[in-house]
């Protein structure tokens, strides 16, 4: 049997109740994938802040190094919202994302057909999308500098810089090429090249590289305008690639179609994953849902685990090549919410919501 090493850091908030149900999928799922997993945890986070008084220590990095994976829950809350942005718990996880080199970010977007009503958008709308956002996750707005907020005598003044290099843009949109021509074949690279710099250089670079996949059609769109397909048309996109910032708001808006934040699953990978399937090489990869600590749900195990089980099939597919092992637990979400079953955040009046551990429970049996 081959081993698997993965770190799970729970993090805050709902972080630990939802990661505890990936991390027994992954565990129920070993036998049949002829693989054993070997966890090892640490604190990231509001956590780590008060166990150590930082948000990420040089030990959490350095057992990330070592691990196949990393399956992390969420940071943040209330608590620590008196300390200066580098010092916060969302400091912890920036950092390690940029450590670690993982400059992809994948979120996947797909609806299921029990949520098809579940979304404030008309079912019409949103049945059947499935789109995946590729987000440059180490560059730009968010790690340019200078950055900084001044509070001179003339007043206040405050800067933020969008760097792109043609190399980073290059791996970025390779990688979303990569990945379309295994799905429906279209990629849209989302720029606001009327206006930025940046965003020209890019389309610059996306044309570029769409010459090396002829079988897969590239379309240039505008942020704004997007913004609005996205949730009017959103059956058009199959793989959308865009800037850090951009991707950070879009795929919060994509998070729409699926009818609550608690469904959406995220992969930060450092490369372009190995030629599928089975392949033996493994692609160290941070996998999360892509919601946050949810302070107001906290500790009472209402959570909806589905973003952080469908990470761990993420994980299972990305990192360890295991695509049928990743498809049977995606088909087990869709089995129990095709019963009916519902967490809290998608119970409309009428149902009775099962809690966290019963939702990961009910997963695993099928
Ligand atoms: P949030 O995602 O934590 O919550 C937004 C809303 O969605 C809340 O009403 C929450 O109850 C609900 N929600 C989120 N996940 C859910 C789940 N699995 N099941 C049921 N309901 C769910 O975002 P918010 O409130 O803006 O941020 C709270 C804290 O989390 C902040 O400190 C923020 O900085 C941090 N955060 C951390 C992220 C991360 O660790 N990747 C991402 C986003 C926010
Ligand atoms: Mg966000």
């Amino acid at each position: 049997m081959s081993e698997v090493r993965v770190l799970l850091l729970p993090g805050d908030g709902i972080g630990p109740e939802v990661l505890a149900e990936a991390r027994a999928l992954l565990e129920a799922l070993g036998p049949a994938t002829g693989l054993r997993f070997s966890f090892s945890d640490d604190l990231i986070g509001g956590a780590a802040i008060d166990a150590y008084g930082t948000p990420l220590r040089e030990e959490t990095i350095e057992a990330a190094r070592q691990s196949d994976a990393v399956l992390l829950g969420a940071v943040g809350g209330p608590k620590w919202d008196y300390l200066p942005k580098a010092t916060r718990p969302e400091a912890g996880l920036l950092g390690l994302r940029k450590e670690l080199g993982l400059f992809a970010n994948l979120r996947p977007v797909k609806v299921f057909d029990a949520l098809a009503d579940a979304s404030p958008l008309k079912p019409e709308i949103v049945r059947g999308v499935d789109l995946l956002v590729v987000r440059e996750l180490t560059g730009g707005l968010y790690f340019g500098q200078p950055s900084e907020l001044v509070r001179g005598p003339e007043g206040r003044r405050a800067v933020d810089t969008l760097p792109y290099t043609e190399a980073e843009i290059a791996r970025i949109v390779d990688l979303a090429f990569r990945l379309a021509r295994e799905r429906r074949r279209k990629v849209t690279s989302v720029d606001k090249a009327n206006v930025l710099n940046t965003s020209q250089l890019w389309r610059e670079v996306a044309t570029e590289v769409a010459s090396r996949y002829p079988e897969v059609t590239l379309e240039h769109a505008l942020v704004d305008s997007c913004a609005m397909r996205l949730v009017s048309r959103p059956r058009d996109f199959d793989v959308l690639v865009m800037e850090n910032l951009f991707g950070d708001i879009l795929s919060d808006e994509a998070a729409v179609l699926a009818g609550s934040l608690g469904m959406l699953p995220s992969a930060s990978l450092h490369g372009a994953p190995p030629s599928r399937p089975g392949s033996p090489a493994r692609l160290f990869g941070l996998y999360e849902p892509v919601h946050g600590s949810a302070p107001d749900i906290a500790g009472r195990g209402i959570a909806n685990p589905i973003g952080a089980i469908l990470s761990a099939a993420m994980l299972l597919r990305w990192t360890l090549g295991q695509e049928a092992a990743a498809t049977a637990v995606e088909a087990a979400v869709a089995d129990v919410l095709d019963a009916g079953i519902r967490t809290a955040d998608l119970a409309g009046s009428g149902t009775q919501p099962v809690g966290t551990a019963e939702f990961g429970r009910l997963v695993r049996e099928r």
